[in-house]
């Protein structure tokens, strides 16, 4: 038996954060992590090495399509997918060895294999570290898995998920995606890149639920003259491999043949196996844990945060959760602002958001007021070459404060720190509009954007 102040099960960007945060206050902290490499799916197989695919393959696009009209000639541009998938490899092991040595920095103590609650503040690792470990407080912190969809039976190959797709040995002759939401449209964007036909059927009528809607419809038809084929309202009923040929049946459509099938219609939290009923820990409707705001869960000295709470499924989410529950641990106080959790999806150009959709505010009767400005109308779009997409910012009718920011368009996914930060302020619009911005830069879209709120945008 080995005994710590805090015991985190999983390494992923709650957990070995929040573990690191639990060390800088002074506990001793355990992290136990099942697989070898430390940062759980966002650095071994999602956010990071998907980044890594998709820079790589806008520059293989980019040199192959774009750069003439830069005035810049190129030939005899080719792909070398091997070296491609070696360079991902290479970011993932820097950073998942980056988060090692902070462990050893920060004097966590890491155990592998497979953390399992046995009692009150004691947990078993079963595995390559088989011990039982004692601590007054245990944070779970074991994420997501990929949700299943009945009739597509994932074979590891022709018929998998994310994990697969950021290693296909060759580029699909067709691929198709099942989801049109942020993985297969990430995902799909890489092998369109690459030179895949790329079909993605979605069983909603319009791609990214959740998104602002007028948004997610811009970025529909910009991926749409990209080369990505949408059905929309298409509803998948099952995959069937014949050799290396997949068929993917859709209701009320003839079957589609492809080479690769894509499966990433959601994730599910990862709770099997944890022995959350030995200590009498029940799971909501949705399978998650179940908390109060605080992170605590129903039974003393338990907590939880990141894919395995409500929210989103988001790498800083996870983060932000993971300081604020040790924190609330050691200092008695930790708070997440919900409202001001961005959400980027890394397309090309990127999709970005922060606070309330327009949609939203319609249905919760908050009276706003909309500016919108798009891309095409600012010098450095211009001159970087990327005139497509908008920024569409809502404020409070009476107050002005920012309630929501939106954009599709090139840097998104930065440009959205600013709105971030306002959220978390309580700017209002009147604020951003009266802020210098850096000319020409991107962020004149979000200034402009602010003035367009109050029917004064400059250049339009
Ligand atoms: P998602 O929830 O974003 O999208 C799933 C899509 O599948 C939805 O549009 C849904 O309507 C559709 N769908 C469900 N059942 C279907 C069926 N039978 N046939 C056709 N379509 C169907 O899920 P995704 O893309 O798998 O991502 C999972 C999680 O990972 C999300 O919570 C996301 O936030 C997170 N993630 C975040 C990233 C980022 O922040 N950049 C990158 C990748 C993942």
């Amino acid at each position: 038996m080995k005994k710590h102040d805090l015991i985190v099960i999983g390494a992923g960007p709650g957990g070995y954060v929040a573990a690191i945060r639990a060390a800088q206050l002074g506990l001793d902290v355990a992290c136990i992590e099942d697989e070898e490499a430390l940062g759980g799916t966002c650095l071994r197989i999602g956010c990071i090495p998907s980044k890594a695919l998709l820079e790589a393959s806008e520059r293989f696009h980019e040199a192959g399509h774009a750069l003439a009209d830069f005035g810049v000639k190129v030939s005899g541009v080719e792909l070398d997918l091997p070296r491609m998938l070696e360079r991902k490899t290479k970011v993932v092991s820097a950073l998942t060895g980056g988060v090692a040595h902070l462990f050893k920095k920060n004097k966590v103590t890491r155990y592998k294999g497979h953390g399992r609650i046995v009692g009150p503040g004691h947990v078993v690792v079963d595995g390559a570290d088989s011990v039982e470990l004692e601590a007054k407080h245990v944070l779970i912190a074991t994420g997501s898995s990929v949700a299943p969809l009945r009739g597509v039976e994932l074979d590891g190959d022709r018929v998998g998920t994310s994990t697969e797709a950021l290693s296909y040995p060759e580029v699909p002759k067709h691929l198709v995606v099942i989801g049109a939401g942020v993985i297969g449209l990430e995902l799909g964007s890489v092998w369109n890149r690459l030179g895949a036909k790329v079909t993605v059927l979605e069983y909603l009528e319009r791609i990214l639920p959740g998104m602002d809607s007028d948004i997610a419809e811009e970025a529909e038809r910009i991926f749409t003259k990209q080369g990505l084929e949408f059905r929309l309202g298409s509803k998948v009923t099952g995959t069937r491999r014949e050799g290396d040929k997949v068929f993917v049946s859709v209701e009320g459509q003839p079957d589609i043949e492809c080479d690769r099938v894509l499966l990433s219609v959601g994730r599910i939290p990862n709770t099997k196996g944890l022995g959350l009923d030995t200590v009498g820990i029940e799971l909501d409707p949705r399978g998650r844990i179940p908390i109060n705001d605080q992170f605590r869960t129903y039974v003393a000295g338990f907590y939880a945060i990141g894919d395995v709470v409500r929210g989103p499924m988001l790498a800083h989410k996870a983060e932000e959760e993971g300081v604020a529950c040790v924190e609330n641990i050691v200092n008695g106080y930790g708070h997440v602002n919900y409202d001001a959790i961005p959400s980027v999806v890394y397309t090309h150009p990127e999709v970005a958001s922060v606070g309330k959709t327009e949609d939203e505010l319609k249905s919760l009767g908050i009276p706003y007021r909309k500016g919108v400005f798009p891309y095409v109308a600012n010098g450095r779009a211009r001159a970087l070459g990327a005139v497509e997409g908008r920024v569409k910012m809502l404020a409070h009718q009476t107050t002005d404060r920012i309630l929501g920011v939106h954009i599709v368009g090139a840097h998104a996914g930065d440009l959205i720190a600013e709105a971030v930060t306002a959220i978390e302020f309580g700017a209002t619009s009147e604020d951003i509009a009266r802020t210098s911005h850096a000319h020409p830069s991107l962020a004149e879209i979000m200034k402009e954007a602010a003035f367009a709120v109050d029917g004064r945008a400059i250049h339009i």
